[in-house]
């Protein structure tokens, strides 16, 4: 073979240059944090908003590995996750993305949003990851700010707990009129079934005033759903993967510095939800709340908010099953009785309401929620939505 062909096949000095203008170009534009590595885990290219973002320079930061831009228990764990993923192929973030925390220079952490793809290089893998700040990003910021705005709601919904005691009441008076009514009608009856003439229109009468009460107590109870949905039903199809993220971002935002390995693992065979966005994403919330407070004092943090489809016998699109799992100590015997009850709370500051709005949202939407134990070792939360049908567009 003609040396000469060869190398200047594989290396022509303007191919060189044009390439590296290229690519020092993309590492300055791309908007996105962008690390790319090697099997090694060894950086190889560390973009211009990355240097920004981590506080390294490029040129201290291309060689090493990228673990330092990790947390424990990842920094620790990363080679073990390329290892498993080079001998499985099981991935966990690769082709997922995953909201995760990042590490500066300075030691400090920040939760990021994280995607990497793969490619194949001459000589092995090349992974690339794209990195979003999400608590620099003003984007997010603002979308969080939004967010917030709309889950102002929740207090509404919180409010419910004490209207469901009032209600309660309220619902005693006609369901004791009810009672008392066709008491009065039975006895009206007499002994073989036949009243006498005079007591029929009684008869007629109390039933009537007992099915106006009957009436009424329904109403009541109608009212306690509309004060919970606001009165009107807003339910749209929406993508699950969007609900998870943006209720994630914002339940761990506000829950303070800590070191939770979080996940989201979603079924990619099911995205479309036909619901009401911001009460799935206040179950959603509530259910991540809850768990990053049970974590608090466990030795190792983990949270995966994960889906799975649920095929239905014929026709119908099925159900799609989301689960929240903690790696916490599990419920307790006691909390596990009363869990979805209002009221019931373990902690000192706890309203103990935030399972039974849950439930009453996700029952609301035709679904089911439910607790276990958790692959982790802590608690699984698990609930249902119905799967909407084939999207019209995109
Ligand atoms: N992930 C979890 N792990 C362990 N216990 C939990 C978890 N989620 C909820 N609980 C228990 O259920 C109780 C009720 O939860 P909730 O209705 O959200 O009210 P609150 O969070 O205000 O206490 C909590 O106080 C806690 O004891
Ligand atoms: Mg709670």
């Amino acid at each position: 073979m003609c040396p000469f062909l060869d190398t200047a096949s594989a290396s022509h000095p303007a191919l060189i240059d044009s390439n590296h203008a290229l690519q020092q170009s993309i590492l300055a534009t791309v908007p996105d944090a962008m690390v790319v590595i090697d099997e090694a885990g060894t950086i190889l290219l560390f973009s211009d908003a990355a240097c920004r973002m981590f506080g390294y320079d490029a040129s201290e930061a291309v060689g090493q590995n990228v673990r330092g831009l990790m947390p424990n228990p990842d920094r620790d764990r990363h080679d073990h996750y390329m290892r498993h993923y080079m001998e499985t192929g099981e991935a966990h973030v690769i082709g997922i993305g995953r909201i995760t925390t990042a590490r500066r220079r300075d030691g400090s952490t920040f939760p990021i949003e994280l995607a990497v793809g793969e490619a194949r290089g001459d000589s092995g893998r090349l992974f690339t990851g794209f990195i979003r700040d999400l608590t620099e990003m003003r984007r997010a910021e603002r979308r969080l700010a939004d967010l917030q705005a709309e889950l102002s709601h929740i207090s509404r919904v919180s409010a419910m707990g004490s209207l469901a005691s009032a209600l309660a009441h309220e619902l005693n008076q006609p369901l004791t009129a009810i009672s008392s009514y066709a008491e009065g009608a039975r006895a009206l009856l007499g002994e073989d079934g036949t009243p006498a003439a005079g007591d029929i229109d009684m008869v007629r009468d109390a039933l009537a005033e007992a099915s106006g009460q009957a009436l009424r107590a329904g109403q009541i109870v109608r009212r306690l759903r509309e004060f919970i949905s606001r009165g009107e039903s807003e339910r749209s199809v929406e993508r699950l993967r969007r609900l998870v993220t943006e209720a994630a971002a914002l339940a761990l935002t506000g829950a303070g510095p800590s070191n939770i390995d979080f996940e989201i693992r979603l079924d990619p065979t099911v995205d479309r939800v036909l619901v009401d966005r911001i009460q799935i994403q206040q179950v959603l919330f509530n259910l991540i709340r809850n768990a990053v407070e049970a974590m608090q004092s466990a030795s190792r943090q983990r949270l995966a908010v994960y889906s799975q489809h649920l095929p239905s016998a014929k026709g119908a699109a099925g159900l799609v099953k989301v689960t929240v799992a903690d790696s916490g100590p599990g419920l307790a015997p006691a909390v596990a009785a009363v869990l979805f009850q209002p009221f019931n709370t373990s902690k000192a500051k706890g309203m103990g309401l935030g399972l039974s709005i849950c439930r009453t949202i996700v029952e609301a939407h035709g679904g089911r929620i439910w607790a276990e134990a958790s692959e982790f070792g802590g608690t699984a939360f698990h609930f249902t939505l119905e799967i909407a049908e084939e999207p019209q567009d995109d």
